[in-house]
């Protein structure tokens, strides 16, 4: 059963019936303010941190679905009925009611038809003003004049989460409203910044600024007392929970229409009248909808893919890169179901979703290095959990937060843990992402840069990389292979003193990375030491990790094998098994039985599992995984985020067609017609999907702010694509299904544009036998080339 589709032309997905099992979000919002919305226009708005700055409330995992909103009503004032332009909250009958919902590109239109009234409420947060815009326009499609009211509606948030949901008195004593020349304003009574304001381009004829004033006892956002009225009372209050509604009586003759446009913003009455003064000319707001549009355009230019794989084309070309960008801007701080609203970088999250976009948004990326480079303790490890705000020398404590005084200002001291808290990954993920923030951009003095510690001193970033490699060096255990401390990649699994082969892994591979940069810049003592290093590493994982036909995924403290042909749970581990691969450590023979266990053991048309076949026996040496229910999250569901590391893993064996059928069970574009089993939305990667032993295999779960989204795009564009920049030039090294005959790409990279036709005469899956680069004949990679400047580029495979 399908919800929508598509829209490749408008880079939107169109739903087109409203009534979907769960909420299908958007985010709005590159810079400092977003709003969270669903199809139903239901969520929130928050200015730069989701719990303690929020704008708007949102009743998470609640009933209904998707409460409050960002909602607007129209009332036909000749025969009292009413509705939203957003299915929800009214929820007309959606046989006699027609919605259609456009997600775009960082904007939101929500439309209906309903009674010869075609109503518009398009959302969307321009680029350089921190307000939210509701551009509304109704039209009259019949012939009749009708005489209509608008409501607006929100409900203010005390901008601290913890309080909106457990402390009610201070939000419900010391928040305030008012209403002067049209402008709403949120006050809170002993907080300079906590000012909140909702306005509109037009004079209002009344307002409600009390919520229980305009929703009346006993009823909800769908049948508020007010808009059953037809009129507002002009409420206001010190103390009280608060709302944004304007009403506004609008007469349409028979084919006329009227546009509108409320704004929602954070500050105070000042800055809603000035922002007001600015949009309430509507060309200002076309202006700013189409620079939000080429802001996007512009970014998407970065990668643009043509292949005979449509599903592969809609995601890369905008959907996957979307998500990818929304992970490193808005990290993992706020969605609507899982993550209420958070402060913070989880180190390891962050490291990765900075590797996978620095080709289209650079500067977002350095700013998370560096942040992440500021949370590095001198030992080497990240903090696994920290406010970039506390390492900013720019910032005063505490001063990245609108409300100094519900908000702690921590002592530094106590927010650097000690090894039991610390991840024996988090740092390592850092370097392969420095490496291709530079092999993007071409910095090489970000190298130099001298960037401080978490606990004092600081160094170069090159030096902050050899710390972080030092600090696994010197973290082994019996075997030689990497401590698990308190948990690795997998949060479950916490082997302490034990050993996992996930992290021997990844160090070999950030030695890797650590290395070419090294031979790179002439350190040539660094690039021996290293090298040194790698093989001891390598000789270690060959010797301890490998069980006869697939590679296991550690050893608990008492010695204990995890993932062994013997075992009956647990028997196959995802990660393990492809970083054997990608790491490079695996002989071709292993890497090539160890992806075949893969294949075989933790496929299914969803995707592959995380592990199989799920723990049923709680075992604590082994860690938490072995208590969440089967099937779920890291027991034994189909984890997303480790998804796109087989394809690399095969893409490095060169077995595309194996890469494809992995690519494409996870796709969520080929479940756009299984919404029944899938339910999540078809354009987002989720972060698991509910695995064979569980009863709801195949329902997805936890959308948008996942790591599945930046390492699905990197793999398909380095690897199954294969255009991967490298220091000194860009490579062509795809791995594709042996059908295709042709595909294109247009890739911008150091400034210059290239279009490069890849070619497969002889229809093989991986082989670059000639690449010219405008008509002349190159020997290996694409060199840099002059900014602004345009190149065709032909690769011929055989
Ligand atoms: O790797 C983690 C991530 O950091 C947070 N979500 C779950 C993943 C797997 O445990």
């Amino acid at each position: 059963m399908q919800y929508g589709y598509f829209d490749d032309e408008r880079r939107e997905y169109v739903i087109t019936r409203p009534d979907i099992p769960v909420s299908w979000t958007n985010y709005l919002g590159v810079q400092d303010l977003c709003a969270v919305i669903s199809h139903n226009a239901g969520g929130y708005l928050f200015y730069k941190n989701a719990q303690y700055h929020r704008i708007t409330r949102f009743r998470p995992n609640g009933v209904p679905l998707d409460r409050p909103g960002h909602y607007v009503y129209i009332r036909d004032d000749d025969t009292g009925e009413y509705w939203t332009i957003s299915w929800q909250p009214v929820g007309k009958d959606i046989s006699v009611a027609r919605y259609q919902v456009r997600h775009g590109l960082s904007y939101s239109v929500f439309s209906c038809d309903y009674q010869d009234i075609r109503a518009q409420q398009t959302l969307f947060i321009p680029l350089d003003d921190p307000v939210e815009l509701w551009d509304v326009v109704l039209e009259n499609t019949g012939s009749k004049v009708r005489n209509l009211s608008v409501f607006s509606y929100c409900e203010f948030s005390f901008n601290h989460i913890d309080i909106d949901n457990q402390n009610f008195q201070m939000s419900l004593y010391c928040s305030g409203s008012s209403y002067h020349e049209g402008i709403i304003e949120i006050d809170q009574h002993y907080n300079p910044d906590g000012f909140h304001f909702f306005t509109s381009s037009v004079e209002a004829d009344g307002f409600d600024a009390v919520r229980d004033s305009f929703i009346g006892p006993y009823r909800t956002e769908t049948n508020p007392l007010a808009v059953e009225r037809g009129v507002c009372s002009g409420s206001t209050e010190l103390g009280g929970n608060h709302c944004g509604v304007l009403y506004k009586r609008l007469q349409l003759s028979g084919g006329a229409s009227a546009r509108l446009v409320f704004l929602l913003g954070d500050g105070n009455r000042q800055t809603g009248a000035a922002l007001r003064k600015k949009y309430s000319n509507v060309s200002v707001v076309d202006q700013a909808f189409q620079a939000l549009q080429a802001y996007w355009n512009e970014k998407c230019n970065a990668f643009q893919c043509r292949t005979p794989h449509q599903g592969m084309n809609t995601m890369l070309n905008t959907w996957n890169l979307y998500q990818a960008e929304t992970n490193v801007v808005w990290s993992r701080f706020a969605s609507f179901i899982e993550v209420g609203g958070r402060t913070g970088l989880g180190y390891r999250d962050t490291a990765q979703d900075a590797m996978c976009v620095p080709h289209s948004n650079p500067g977002k990326v350095r700013q998370r290095l560096i942040e992440l480079l500021r949370g590095q303790v001198q030992a080497g490890y990240g903090l696994h959990l920290f406010d970039p705000d506390w390492f900013d020398p720019e910032k005063p404590r505490g001063a990245g937060f609108k409300s100094p005084t519900v908000v702690p200002t921590p002592n530094l001291k106590d927010v650097i843990h000690g090894l039991d808290d610390t991840c024996s990954d988090d740092h390592l993920w850092l370097i392969p992402s420095i490496c291709e923030y530079v092999k993007e951009t071409g910095d090489l003095d970000f190298f130099d840069q001298v960037v401080s510690f978490a606990d004092g001193g600081s160094a170069t970033v090159y030096d902050h990389m050899k710390r972080a490699l030092d600090f696994s060096a010197a973290q082994v255990g019996q075997s030689g292979i990497c401590k698990g401390l308190r948990a690795d990649w997998n949060d479950c699994l916490n082997l302490g003193g034990g050993e996992s082969a996930l992290v021997s892994f990844l160090h070999y591979w950030a030695m890797g990375a650590f290395i070419e940069a090294a031979e790179y810049l002439g350190r040539d003592e660094d690039v021996q030491t290293y090298k040194a290093l790698a093989e001891r590493v390598k000789a270690a994982c060959e010797k301890e990790l490998w069980d006869g036909q697939w590679y296991i995924r550690g050893i608990t403290a008492q010695g204990k094998k995890i993932g062994t042909q013997k075992d009956r749970e647990g028997k196959v581990h995802l990660e393990s098994n492809t970083w054997a691969v990608i790491s490079g450590v695996a002989s071709p023979e292993r890497a090539c039985s160890a992806m075949d266990a893969v294949d075989r053991y933790l496929y299914s048309p969803w995707g592959l599992h995380l592990n199989a076949p799920s723990y049923t026996t709680p075992d604590d040496s082994i860690g938490f995984i072995t208590r969440v229910y089967q099937g779920v999250k890291e027991n034994g569901a189909i984890f997303s985020h480790p998804n796109p590391w087989a394809w690399v893993a095969e893409c490095k064996l060169g077995r595309a067609d194996r890469a494809m059928k992995f690519y494409d069970s996870l796709l969520p574009y080929n479940q756009n017609d299984k919404i029944e089993i899938r339910q999540a939305e078809p354009y987002s990667y989720c972060q698991f999907i509910m695995g064979r032993d569980h009863t709801a295999h195949g329902r997805a779960r936890h959308p948008w702010l996942t790591g599945s989204a930046g390492w699905a795009y990197f793999a398909a564009t380095h690897w199954i694509l294969g255009v991967r920049p490298g220091f000194a030039g860009l490579i062509i090294d795809p791995c594709i299904p042996s059908d295709w005959k042709e595909f294109s790409i247009l890739r911008r990279w150091r400034g210059a544009t290239f279009r490069i036709t890849v070619q497969n005469p002889q229809g093989v899956m991986k082989g670059v036998v000639k690449i010219l680069l405008n008509g002349e004949e190159i020997s290996r990679v694409i060199p840099p080339q002059q900014p602004g400047s345009s190149h065709a580029v032909v690769v011929i495979m055989g």
